[in-house]
């Protein structure tokens, strides 16, 4: 299935009618009787609703939002052990997310991915991976001691874009692997491409163990038919969304969802309170019960809105020469759909890097892309954007191509760990993380064993993984990602000058 022109999104007419209980913010509402009341507090936070708080800050951002910045007082619930206003609004949630329960996160995705793999994974167990997961994932291997089985994705050469797993993989290495206790995916990726969750999910099943979803990218697909469907309805387990990156929850608020009798539940309520601290942060808990309320009542038309401008944008975009809106690629494997709320914009085709790219048009247009890459912009269009935002777009990237004009085409960048199958590892990330570890120039560690993840940040995809070998192409990678602009992370030495590796 080619997206090359997709059809303009459907507009609904009419909304379905949500239920009565949905147009409720029962977390919301009770949080502002609170921040209302007059009391003589003796309790955290230290500023006391803004009383003790500097001005400046009083200044800028209110005393209504200080007043709601409230601990865990008896009428606010309890995060970690809920029967009142979190349980309500976290029911709320799970019906409008189609999950059978949900729970809040106040450590983003992060805290649930950690919390997934512990609640499904205990030391020595095996877990399939696709090798392109978040840092987080890597943290969840440390914390609980699962041993990676990873899986190379399916890869585009075309675009250099990364996809899904595809189901023939997962199910030859299920057959050679038979200790995995658990399978996750990363749908959709950064760019918004979902690989075969459906068909994954039916091998999960087929022996017993669960799948889990790095949905970070996708907490709003299923409130539109033309979004990709929720990892949930396609069979997975457990899905971890980053309602604050797509959708308008204040950052670091999430929700990890959960279908089925796979995954543990009451584990998980455990696994969730050994991430998180145990001073929940109200303001974040509130947002995520107003997002929930804001996309039970208008989820499909904001996501038309969106999906519109999307439309648009990409319309527009596909006329500029040396530009290239990348599209779904047809009958690859592991591409099985792509959110088009994701512009991914590949600029080779200009002479420029995605690096070079982002910072003229942040620059000279206040344009900001939410992942610049070697030979890309990736755009996040949400329901936060407004046509104005859409023309800047469009006319920052026709003064980018006129500035560019008469550069040579860019060379294919090759993605040395995803397309030649996986590294070569010498132990699991946590034995690497408690091993002997020595600092070495990094070029003298080719061949070493990695201490330390090393990650261009976004996307956060590891180049390298503790416990992983090093190679000359990962080094070369680093290097040109780090000489063209990018951000290096995750290693104690972000010049890359050194490395630590195992003794
Ligand atoms: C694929 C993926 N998973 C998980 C995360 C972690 O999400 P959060 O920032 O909400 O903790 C990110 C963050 O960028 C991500 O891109």
């Amino acid at each position: 299935m080619s997206q090359d022109s997709p059809e303009r999104p459907s507009v609904p007419l009419e909304l379905p009618g949500p239920s009565l209980l949905q147009q409720k913010a029962p977390l919301f509402e009770q949080l502002q009787d609170c921040a209302r009341r007059t009391t003589a507090p003796f309790h955290t936070p230290g500023h006391k609703a803004g009383q003790g708080m500097d001005a400046s800050l009083v200044d800028a951002w209110g005393e209504a939002m200080l007043r709601a910045d409230l601990p865990e007082l008896p009428e606010l619930d309890n995060l970690f052990a809920p029967s009142g206003v979190i349980a309500e609004a976290q029911v709320l949630a799970a019906q409008a997310f189609g999950a059978e329960q949900t729970w809040f996160l106040t450590n983003g995705s992060t805290a649930g991915i950690l919390a997934a793999i512990l609640a499904t994974c205990g030391p020595g167990d095996a877990i399939l991976l696709p090798r392109t997961v978040h840092c987080s994932v890597v943290s969840g291997l440390i914390l609980s001691g699962a041993r990676p089985v990873f899986v190379a994705p399916a890869y585009d050469a075309l675009s250099g874009l990364v996809g899904g797993l595809a189901a023939a993989d997962v199910a030859q290495v299920l057959e050679q692997h038979a200790d995995i206790r658990a399978v996750m995916l990363v749908a959709p990726s950064y760019e918004g491409i979902c690989g075969e969750t459906g068909a994954i999910a039916h091998l999960c099943h087929g022996r017993g163990i669960p799948l889990l979803v790095d949905e970070a990218h996708g907490p709003h697909f299923g409130f539109h038919s033309d979004l990709p469907p929720r990892a949930l309805s396609l069979g997975a387990d457990l899905a971890v969304q980053s309602t604050h990156k797509v959708l308008s929850a204040l950052t670091q608020a999430a929700m990890v969802h959960v279908r089925g009798e796979l995954v543990d539940r009451d584990r998980l309520s455990q696994s969730l309170a050994l991430v998180q601290s145990t001073s929940p942060n109200y303001l974040l808990l509130a947002s995520l019960d107003l997002t929930r309320r804001q996309m039970a009542t208008q989820g499909e038309q904001l996501m038309a809105q969106t999906l519109t401008l999307a439309w648009e944008a990409r319309q527009r975009l596909s006329l500029l020469p040396g530009l290239w809106v990348v599209s779904l690629p047809d009958d690859l494997p592991g591409f099985t759909a792509l959110d088009l709320t994701r512009l991914t914009v590949d600029v080779r085709g200009l002479g420029l890097s995605g690096f070079e790219a982002d910072e003229w048009l942040c620059h000279h247009h206040g344009v900001i892309a939410e992942l610049p890459s070697l030979t890309q912009l990736t755009f996040i269009l949400s329901l936060g954007n407004r046509s104005a935002d859409i023309d800047r777009l469009v006319s920052g990237l026709i003064e980018l191509c006129e500035m560019a004009e008469g550069r040579n085409r860019i060379a294919p960048v090759k993605l040395p760990q995803f397309d030649d199958g996986v590294p070569e590892v010498a132990c699991t990330p946590r034995q690497a993380f408690y091993a002997k570890q020595k600092v070495m120039g990094i070029e003298q560690a080719i061949g070493h064993a990695a201490a330390e993840t090393v990650c261009p940040y976004p996307p956060g995809i590891p180049v390298l993984l503790p416990g992983e070998v090093v190679t000359v192409e990962a080094v070369a990678y680093l290097r040109q990602i780090q000489a063209q602009g990018g951000v290096i992370s995750g290693c104690a030495d972000e010049t890359l000058a050194t490395l630590r590796v195992l003794v």
